[in-house]
């Protein structure tokens, strides 16, 4: 279907079909939803396991009592763990509760407070909060979660454009080196959420070396919360951060964050944060004040059933399993009914838990109503972006891993013919 080259009599003919469809999905009173990017029963139950995994023996192999308080940084082999998964040393990792967020939380409340570096000798700090005006960059499409934070602490956000190799690292660098009260960006490199996008080494060595050219109060917020989250064989790699941070001498600039919330359990998995010792002691000294230690005892049985990165990857070779269809089901429909047509653009991704649509420019608002009048829920139009405003009122974030395949299916139906009726609608009132 290509509306630029339709008359206007295909495209009213092309409306009444597209409605009458509408009307009869609206009829069904289907209650479908498309918005959850959380894991679906199945995948949860791969990790039951972890139920009675340490059949009444709490000690760790490094003699830590895991029932009682303390360890703020975290078992040493649930260090060594994230370490692999994250490229870095394990004197380099905290290893904190359920949720990364809440280590970004954290990390930001912290910096707010008392300056990402800390006190310096005499006790003075360069706390943020006392920086007047503080900015930070968000590369869009993006985590609606990580700009719920920076609203919350009225942190100015910068939209950046993204493209399949990541952030634009040209307009990146050149905000951050004419402004200095930017003091940080988001990233998700990768199966970025929601592009999928997978960082390019180019745009990796770039990050890691703006800590040159920013303030020593900028950080990267390096959310790698897809690390292992591959869906297609033999799965991309992503080049190590950490790495280039050494070359470069800019080891603290770089908090690296992922969980194992879509691995194991979502509401009762493990975090971990790395970055420069220097880093993880000032954010562990801050943390300290607020927690006695984490639950070492969840940390002791994940790590009785996933002892290492091997283990790791052949466990999420099971989610990958379940997950396919789903994604397959999406794309499909999406190939389907807009292959040949001036409607939409989307991403075909590797992995991670989203496909990202673009409608028409102006269009995604009316869609997620029409597909919500015909039974399916959407993410709100806008929620991909800061304040909740798409400039161009285009981006959908589809979000296939919850619902059954058959519900996807149906879904996918609604939200195809909504897709087709408000581009028709459009077309015809100009
Ligand atoms: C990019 C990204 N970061 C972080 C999270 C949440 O991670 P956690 O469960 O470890 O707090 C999500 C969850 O959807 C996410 O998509």
């Amino acid at each position: 279907m290509y509306v630029d080259q339709a008359t206007h009599e295909q495209l009213q003919k092309w409306h009444q079909e597209l409605s009458i469809q509408h009307d009869a999905f609206k009829a069904n009173g289907l209650n479908l939803d498309l918005t959850r990017g959380k894991p679906s029963t199945s995948q949860l139950d791969l990790a039951n396991m972890l139920d009675g995994a340490l059949d009444g023996n709490y000690i760790a192999d490094d003699g830590t009592d895991t029932r009682n308080y303390g360890g703020l940084l975290g078992l040493e082999g649930m260090r060594a763990l994230a370490a692999e998964i994250l490229g870095v040393n394990p004197k380099e990792v905290l290893v904190g509760g359920n949720s990364s967020l809440t280590l970004m939380y954290f990390n930001i409340f912290f910096a707010w407070q008392f300056g990402p570096n800390g006190l310096d000798s005499s006790g003075k700090s360069s706390a943020w909060k006392d920086e007047g005006t503080v900015k930070f960059l968000c590369p869009v499409p993006g985590y609606d979660r990580h700009f719920s934070i920076c609203e919350e602490f009225g942190i100015e956000m910068i939209n950046v454009a993204m493209d399949d190799n990541g952030p634009d690292m040209d307009q990146v660098e050149s905000l951050i080196a004419n402004e200095p009260s930017i003091k940080g960006i988001w990233c998700v490199p990768k199966y970025s959420n929601p592009t999928g996008c997978i960082y390019s080494e180019d745009t990796i060595e770039r990050l890691a070396k703006l800590g040159n050219i920013a303030s020593p109060n900028f950080r990267v917020f390096y959310d790698n919360a897809y690390a292992v989250h591959d869906l297609t064989e033999p799965a991309p790699e992503l080049p190590n951060i950490m790495e280039y941070c050494r070359k470069h001498g800019t080891e603290s600039s770089v908090l690296q964050f992922t969980s194992t919330s879509k691995v194991t359990f979502a509401g009762a998995g493990v975090a971990f944060m790395a970055s420069s010792e220097t880093n993880i002691n000032t954010f562990k000294k801050h943390l300290g004040i607020a927690s006695i230690g984490p639950d070492k005892v969840n940390q002791l049985r994940h790590l009785k059933v996933i002892k290492n990165l091997a283990d790791l990857k052949s466990h999420m070779k099971k989610h990958a399993e379940l997950l396919r269809p789903r994604f397959s089901c999406v794309l499909e429909h999406l190939k389907e009914n807009f292959f040949e047509s001036d409607l939409a653009e989307w991403n075909s991704p590797e992995g991670g838990y989203f496909i990202s649509f673009d409608t028409r420019p102006g269009l995604a608002s009316e869609v997620i109503r029409l597909s919500a009048e015909a039974g399916v829920k959407l993410t709100p139009a806008g929620a991909t972006y800061p304040y909740g405003k798409d400039p161009e009122d285009k981006n959908i974030r589809l979000a296939p891993s919850f619902p059954s395949v058959e519900d996807i299916n149906a879904a996918m139906a609604i939200f195809c013919n909504s897709v087709k009726l408000a581009s028709v609608q459009q077309k015809l009132a100009e």
